[in-house]
């Protein structure tokens, strides 16, 4: 399984990590996260040294764990401070502590070296702190895929017309091409189409009479950070020079963190230009946008299953897969050049 380890990784809203000990996974790793009493996430291997009892069956002790078999206790730097019935406290004694970061409304974390886990690189979107635009914290999508199929999907908006044609397509986007940009680690997926029909959701908005000129920019940071930044105006407005004043306008960012190998979340929320006259709306928002990541959902699990029935099977490629192409050799390129670095230590 291809892992690209230095990298900030979305694990958990922060609303969700406090007090309690909360378990999770990435990497394969089991990790235990929590807040101190100053708010600071912390976030640990969630195995204690001694007979490998999860952390997370512990007990919170001030801003330490309690393991919940013998007593050891771990402070969140990682290091044991005490061990029942015993004065030493061998160098050994001690579980990972992991580099985490509370932003945008979610709890980050650095599975790889921590020298190198710099805050600056955790994902900023300039829109979301800007009161002009309006935030809708979305939820967490588990999937029965790899991260990297589910970043495939998402460098990928020609699945738009066929998938999502309850909420985010329509039949007039099915043969419009993709232009593709590569720049270091980033792949961009554009797609314009002019005077169409708007889309379900944006008939849903209630925001348009006649035809539209609609925007998917795919934008994918690898290895697990999707920005699609989309929308729609009326035709004629000049939305595809660059003018973009009175338009539907959203980015629906979605980040992944890859649980295990055959299995992911997404954590996703939407920045948009326009304010909810009622709260309500935003929930219509949520829902249509829900529906919509269950349809990709249900896709990738249903290739999963048949990925395993058949493990050598060759995927045929065809014109629009050259962003997912992409986005698999840059993710490549990033696992290798850490394996590189491991080697020459
Ligand atoms: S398993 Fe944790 S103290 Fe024994
Ligand atoms: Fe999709």
């Amino acid at each position: 399984m291809t892992y690209v380890r230095n990298n900030w990784y979305a694990i958990a809203w922060s609303g969700e990590i406090g007090e309690a000990l909360v378990a999770r996974r990435i990497m394969g790793e089991p990790v235990v996260l929590y807040r101190t009493a100053a708010g600071e996430p912390v976030a640990l291997e969630d195995r204690c040294p001694h007979r490998f009892l999860p952390l997370s069956m512990g007990r919170r002790k001030g801003d330490a764990i309690e393991c919940g078999y013998h007593g050891m206790t771990f402070g969140g730097d990682g290091l044991c401070r005490r061990i029942p019935g015993q004065e030493t406290i061998p160098d050994t004694a001690r579980v990972r502590s992991y580099p985490v970061r509370d932003h945008m409304g979610l709890v980050w974390i650095w599975p790889g070296d921590p020298k190198l886990a710099d805050p600056a690189l955790v994902f900023d979107l300039a829109q979301y702190h800007d009161p002009a635009w309006e935030v809708v914290h979305g939820e967490a999508l588990h999937v029965r895929a790899t991260c990297l199929a589910l970043a495939e999907n998402l460098c990928d908006p020609a699945h738009v017309a066929f998938v999502h044609q309850s909420t985010l397509g329509n039949s007039a986007h099915e043969d419009v091409p993709i232009e593709v940009e590569i720049a270091d680690r980033r792949v961009t997926t554009t797609r314009w189409t002019i005077d169409a029909e708007p889309i379900p959701l944006f008939r849903k908005l209630g925001r348009f009479e006649g035809n539209i000129d609609r925007w998917q920019i795919y934008i994918f940071d690898a290895p697990s950070t999707s920005v699609i930044d989309f929308g729609g105006a009326a035709t004629g407005t000049g939305a595809p020079e660059g003018r973009r004043d009175d338009c539907v306008w959203m980015f629906a960012c979605h980040f992944l963190t890859p649980v295990d190998h055959d299995r992911a979340v997404d954590h996703w929320l939407v920045v948009k230009n326009f304010r909810a006259a009622d709260p309500k709306d935003n929930e219509v928002l949520k829902d249509q946008l829900r529906m919509a990541f269950n349809e990709d959902k249900e896709i990738l699990e249903a290739i999963r299953a048949e990925e395993e029935r058949v493990p050598d099977g060759r995927p045929l490629r065809i014109a629009v897969d050259k962003g997912a192409v992409m986005m698999r050799r840059i993710v490549d390129r990033l696992a290798r050049a850490e394996c590189d670095a491991v080697a020459t230590i």
